[in-house]
């Protein structure tokens, strides 16, 4: 059974509430049960994990080494655009790992335009919305 850990970064806890014409109605409850949802007859087993905190964010990467996750799926959130720590913390830990956003970062403001974590990943998916999470696991189990 491949084990596949999703790592949600600050104010991914705040959907159905922040800006919902760019990140959409849904709540984070009901996206992380879509997620599972998508893959309840498969032979994986998906844990989510959402921080606001940069240091909890390496404590989980650090855990998914110690224990033997397959694949990561990581929205950093607003560390995407600055956060060194966990491009560090992505590459420390070597298992293949896909960043997602919701939104499309490549038609917002400048800053979002760049990604600092995205060279520690093997693939970053952007604008397609919760889907995007989805989309990334395929391309893990692929792996
Ligand atoms: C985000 C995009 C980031 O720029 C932003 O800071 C977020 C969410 C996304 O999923 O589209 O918090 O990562």
């Amino acid at each position: 059974m491949k084990k596949i850990w999703i790592i949600n970064g600050p104010n991914l806890n705040f959907l159905g509430i922040r800006e919902k014409g760019i990140y959409g109605n849904d709540t984070y409850e009901s996206v992380c049960e879509y997620i599972k949802k998508q893959f309840k007859d498969e032979a994986v087993e998906i844990k989510i994990f959402q921080s606001n905190y940069e240091g909890k964010i390496i404590d989980i990467l650090q855990s998914a080494y110690f224990e033997k996750i397959d694949g990561i799926v990581i929205n950093p959130g607003a560390f995407t655009h600055y956060s060194y720590a966990i491009f560090d913390g992505i590459k420390s830990v070597q298992i293949p790992t896909v960043e997602v956003h919701l939104s499309d970062i490549h038609k917002r403001e400048e800053f979002r335009k760049i990604s600092v974590t995205s060279p520690a990943c093997v693939a970053q998916i952007y604008g397609k919305g919760k889907g995007g999470y989805v989309k990334a696991i395929k391309l893990l189990l692929e792996k």
